[in-house]
């Protein structure tokens, strides 16, 4: 079952996080950003199965400078190491962009490995349809930053310099 994350939930979901990247800075991001007013309206979703939860995703708010498009960037997302490869990852995003759909979100922007968000629809090299990555990323990641439509046309509609929210603004986050 898919939900919403609450604060009870807040130690599984971060173990989550901590397991599946094998290091501590995806979980002190998450935090960070829930901690973040810049961050909201954000989407907390989790996968949950006999009460373990196996997979965790996190959407906040990002914007197109000059623009009005709703917008999200999804990150962090992370599945239990045991139960990856099964879908979960994927079930979590469209889940979430059902819901942001639902909140009128247009654009969810993603910077990842671009031989896995393309399965959910996203567009690699973002920045070659016009949307600037909130801070300069390294050449060879260009095809990493990448832009779903979720209702049609806002691809083509907008573009210009990303915004997101205090938190994953640091220019680190982007270099490394
Ligand atoms: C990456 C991650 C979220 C994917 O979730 P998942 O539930 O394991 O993956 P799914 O079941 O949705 O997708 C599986 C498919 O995607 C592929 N895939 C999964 N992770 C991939 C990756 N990092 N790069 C390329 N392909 C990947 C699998 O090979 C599989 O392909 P197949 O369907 O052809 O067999 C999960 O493996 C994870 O938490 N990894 C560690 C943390 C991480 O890297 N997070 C993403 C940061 S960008």
């Amino acid at each position: 079952m898919i939900r919403i994350t609450t604060q009870k939930d807040m130690p599984a979901v971060l173990d989550i996080h901590r397991l599946a990247f094998e290091e501590e800075d995806e979980a002190i991001l998450v935090e960070n950003l829930l901690d973040d007013e810049t961050a909201y309206p954000l989407l907390s979703l989790l996968m949950e199965e006999d009460e373990e939860i196996l997979g965790h995703i996190l959407f906040t708010k990002a914007s197109v400078e000059a623009s009005d498009v709703s917008a999200m960037l999804l990150a962090p997302l992370a599945v239990h190491p045991g139960r990856q490869y099964k879908g979960i990852g994927q079930r979590l995003m469209k889940e979430g962009f059902r819901q942001l759909a639902g909140m009128g979100v247009e654009l969810v922007f993603v910077l990842g490995d671009p031989a896995y968000y393309p399965r959910v629809g996203f567009v690699t090299d973002a920045g070659g349809q016009g949307f600037a990555t909130p801070q300069p990323i390294p050449s060879q990641y260009r095809e990493a930053w990448m832009v779903k439509d979720l209702n049609g046309g806002a691809i083509d509609r907008y573009h210009g310099q990303v915004r997101v929210a205090d938190q994953i603004s640091a220019r680190e986050y982007w270099s490394d």
